[in-house]
């Protein structure tokens, strides 16, 4: 048998992770940039080494990925079980570690509690590390409470946490706490998915990070059901973040034969502040997450129904949409809901998929038939995983929602959940979808959720898992099948379901002053590719805010655009801008969805980013408010070579009045040739003084 080594190192491109494993633990030594190959890890252990905090076990047990209870670890154990109907002193000690250069498995044992926990860490092409924990018994039943995906000490420069929060409409705003005070913080979802709350997405920064200058430590938990997070500080000081599932008590039994694996968790470090951390998420998730045939199509234009209707769908009413959407340039055609059944508000009809018979009286084909006719495919709005009382389907199986047998069964937006984790209930859905993408020949399913899981004592791992199981089995039937994840907006979005989708709904706000903030906190981990943004009607439905087509429609540029408005309602200008928009989203989506993204933070109200690819590049700075200058700051531009040129342009039409207070007009018509110097030094001062005004850039390399 080879020695176990007593140091191991995982590296990235640009970070390190060293391990210490003589003390019978994992010891995380190091977390952050990367390190020479030539660094002796032995001495980096020593320089790190302190003397030991008063009041401490008389063995003080190191930082450790797996931070143990037993031997005195202050902190929640990351691993919680009932063995034989007690709580269990579980004591993993380390038994095996298996490394090569891009991959480290270390596998914990307790014997004689009969508990194995494996994990195992990967540096992933992208720049990101990766760990997968599974935890295996060899003796008794137990009865599992806790079993992180992630528990890691956190170096010592980390003293702020960047955390997501929201609410329906109004998802992924940032909130900073400092983490240098206070004995511990923690958050989760509760609902059987992962909420509006953004928390399963963690940022880790030392203080003063910026987008472009810093230390920080981004999180990921790709998992999409209810999720738990923690950071403690331990009573030496150190502090530790831990990130799992979040499992109900009695949910997860184990046996010899029922082991438990943890959700994976992802780690990136960057030290150039939170736009090169984006920059690693992005990268991984076109290159390691998205399914192989969604990547590299192009994204179509979308036209959806929803903000344009709502419910009021009929032929008529449709065939205007399909003529307007198709002299536009639209490219797909989204059926939103209304569609089936009888379903002509939301208290009907959620598991009757079929067509509503006065609305498509020859069915779904024929009406696809025509859509195709005018040049674009067909999407369709289905939500799966619930069922309306008031439907065929609930009348003949009334037993197939969750519920408590004999209680009440309460609604949310008048619907049940159903239990997929019931064969035949995954099975009468397969075959209904299955049966629809198949005669309607779709392109595209948006997979909506409108409601958490309730009553859900003990179901919602179970039924994530019956959801991943039904995803798979329809994308193995429909390859070519693009599905979007929506649960009202942003209320389910993780890397386990972009495995499976190829993109998210990341707000049912379309109001961009709104949709900017949310799009800023998806960026930290999502590329433009898969956030989808749509041009709403105005006044928008939610908001009541009115904001020009201008801003509207080149603020949704920066993602994958769609239509969520009747074109048949605007003025002709409007029209006009926003068939403008949709040529320019199409010249330029090879940039904006494969390029590197830059966010260029704009302040004073304003936002701003820069999409690069190859020799060229598309920046967006939008300002939502007045701003505190007279004019908001030269915007600088980020990523370039200083030494090359560039031929930079404001594609038209501009914004009005704000055109009228740019000089120069015809040089920034025929473009400027400028050094990348003169572009990341002093900028473009662009007139910015009034709200709701937009530009778009166009950058090459000459
Ligand atoms: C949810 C979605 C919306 C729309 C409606 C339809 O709220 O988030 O985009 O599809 O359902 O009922």
């Amino acid at each position: 048998m080879p020695k176990r080594p007593d140091r191991i190192r995982l590296d990235t491109a640009a970070a390190t992770l060293v391990f210490d494993l003589a003390q019978g633990c994992a010891a995380l030594t190091y977390a952050g940039a990367r390190l020479p190959l030539t660094c002796d890890l032995a001495d980096l252990g020593r320089l790190g080494e302190r003397a030991v905090a008063p009041n401490q076990p008389d063995q003080p047990q190191p930082a450790s990925i797996l931070p143990n209870p037993t031997r005195g670890n202050a902190g929640t154990p990351p691993i919680l079980m009932w063995l034989e109907n007690r709580p269990c002193a579980l004591d993993l000690q380390l038994a095996a570690v298996q490394a090569d250069v891009s991959e480290a498995t270390l596998e914990f044992a307790d014997e004689l509690a009969g508990v194995h926990l494996q994990s195992r860490w990967r540096s992933l092409p992208a720049g990101l590390f990766e760990v997968r924990q599974s935890l295996t018994l060899t003796g008794h039943e137990a009865i599992l409470l806790a079993c992180a995906s992630l528990s890691l000490p956190l170096p010592a420069w980390a003293t702020h946490l960047r955390h997501f929060s929201g609410r329906w409409a109004r998802e992924m705003r940032s909130t900073v706490t400092c983490l240098t005070q206070g004995p511990s913080l923690s958050g989760g979802s509760q609902g059987g998915r992962s909420g509006f709350g953004g928390g399963q997405w963690l940022l880790i920064e030392e203080q003063d990070t910026g987008e472009h200058h810093g230390r920080c430590l981004g999180l990921h938990l790709a998992w999409s059901g209810d999720y738990e997070w923690r950071i403690e500080r331990a009573d030496d000081s150190r502090l530790q973040v831990t990130l799992g599932a979040r499992l109900d008590p009695g949910e997860i039994r184990l046996g010899t034969d029922r082991g438990f694996d943890a959700p994976p968790a992802l780690l990136a470090f960057s030290s150039a502040g939170r736009s090169g951390l984006a920059q690693l998420f992005h990268r991984h998730v076109q290159e390691g997450v998205l399914p192989t045939s969604t990547r590299g199509k192009p994204r179509k234009v979308h036209l959806n129904t929803w903000e344009a209707c709502g419910f009021g769908q009929s032929p008529e009413r449709l065939e205007g949409l399909i003529e307007e959407a198709a002299s536009l340039g639209v490219e797909r055609f989204v059926l939103d809901d209304g569609w089936f059944g009888s379903r002509e508000d939301d208290r009907s009809s959620l598991g009757d998929w079929q067509p509503r018979p006065d609305v498509f009286p020859h069915g779904l084909g024929p009406f696809a038939e025509r859509v195709r006719s005018r040049g674009m495919d067909l999407g369709l709005w289905v939500e799966p995983e619930m069922v309306s009382p008031d439907s065929d389907l609930y009348r003949l199986h009334p037993d197939w929602c969750l519920h408590v047998p004999g209680a009440e069964r309460a609604t949310q937006r008048h619907q049940l959940v159903l239990d997929l984790t019931r064969a035949e209930v995954a099975d009468d859905l397969f075959r209904k979808l299955d049966q629809l993408v198949s005669e309607a020949d779709l392109a595209y399913l948006k997979w909506d959720h409108n409601r958490p899981l309730f009553p859900r004592a003990g179901r919602a791992h179970a039924q994530t898992l019956a959801l991943y199981a039904l995803l798979d089995r329809l994308r193995a039937r429909h390859p070519a099948l693009d599905i979007e994840t929506c649960a009202s907006g942003g209320g389910r979005v993780d890397y386990a379901l972009l495995s499976r989708c190829h993109r998210v709904w990341p707000s049912d706000n379309n109001d961009p002053i709104e949709r900017l903030p949310t799009l800023q906190g998806c960026l930290q981990f999502l590329p433009l590719a898969v956030c989808g943004h749509h041009v709403g009607p105005d006044p928008n439905p939610i908001t009541g805010r009115s904001v020009s087509m201008h801003f509207r429609s080149r603020v949704a540029v920066f993602g994958h655009y769609g239509i969520e408005a009747d074109p048949g309602t605007m003025t002709a200008a409007d029209r006009a801008v926003l068939a403008a928009h949709i040529a320019l989203y199409k010249h330029w989506r090879d940039v904006l969805h494969a390029g590197t993204l830059h966010s260029l933070g704009a302040g004073q109200g304003g936002y701003g980013w820069l999409a690069w690819h190859g020799t060229r590049g598309l920046a967006l700075v939008a300002q939502t408010e007045y701003p505190q200058d007279h004019d908001a700051p030269p915007l600088v531009l980020r990523g370039l070579d200083p030494e090359a040129r560039y031929r930079v342009k404001l594609p038209e039409p501009w914004p009005e009045p704000a055109a009228s207070r740019l000089p120069h007009q015809a040089r920034w018509r025929s473009g400027w040739e400028l050094p990348g110097s003169v572009l990341l030094n002093a900028g473009l001062p662009l007139p910015l003084t009034h709200p709701h005004t937009a530009w778009l850039i166009e950058l090459e390399r000459t």
